[in-house]
């Protein structure tokens, strides 16, 4: 059975979007980068993880930017949502919109994952109620070197008890830090 893993872009002050959302600060090394490190990064997690579990708001955005149409992860998105939207996204990929809770969408994801990871992709919402469940095993966060001061913060608002994370990997390339913990059980 493949990792649950919360991966995310995330700057020093703990903020993963910027006040203006079309900001690319945080995901410059994702989309503007040919430096040989993070092409490794992104390299392996396109090879391991066998589905993506996200939030209605990160599905909208990316639909509204097109982040969906050459999309490099061929798997099966989860969207957490109260409500399917009305016109499909423009999409290479499919998308199966979950209306009951995380534990749901995770055992879906898991059964069409085989033994491949589980991403789960934000944002700040759905990170939060992966971080309360105990059901992730690893994050993975790529910190990136600037204070925001403002946007939307991942930990506001959270009531989590102590995760001991024990660091398994990390990685230094040009404008990044991969950091990688396991969660110790
Ligand atoms: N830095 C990064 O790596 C990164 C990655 C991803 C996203 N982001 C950013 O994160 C921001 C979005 O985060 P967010 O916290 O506002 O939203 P989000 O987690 O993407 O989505 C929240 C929405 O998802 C639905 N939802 C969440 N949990 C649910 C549940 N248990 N059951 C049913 N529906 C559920 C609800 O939508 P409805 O009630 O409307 O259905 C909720 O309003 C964006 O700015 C995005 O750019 C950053």
């Amino acid at each position: 059975m493949g990792k649950v893993i919360l991966d995310m872009s995330i700057s020093l002050d703990g903020y993963i979007t910027p006040a203006n959302e079309e900001d690319g600060v945080l995901h410059n090394w994702y989309f503007g980068s040919s430096d040989k490190e993070n092409q490794q990064v992104i390299a392996e997690s396109i090879d391991t993880i066998g589905a993506i579990i996200m939030g209605r708001r990160t599905y909208n955005l990316g639909d509204q930017f097109d982040g969906f149409v050459d999309i490099p992860y061929k798997v099966t998105h989860f969207v957490l949502t109260h409500h399917a939207p009305e016109k499909p996204a423009k999409a290479s990929i499919p998308f199966v919109f979950v209306h009951d809770g995380i534990e749901s969408a995770l055992q879906q994801a898991r059964a069409v994952a085989g033994d491949k990871d589980i991403a789960i992709g934000g944002g700040a919402s759905t990170a939060r109620q992966f971080l309360r469940s105990g059901l992730l095993d690893e994050i993975q966060f790529h910190i990136i070197p600037v204070i925001l001061g403002e946007g939307l913060r991942l930990f506001d608002d959270v009531a989590l008890e102590r995760i001991t994370l024990e660091r398994t990997r990390l990685i230094e390339a040009p404008g990044v830090t991969h950091l990688q913990f396991r969660i110790v059980r």
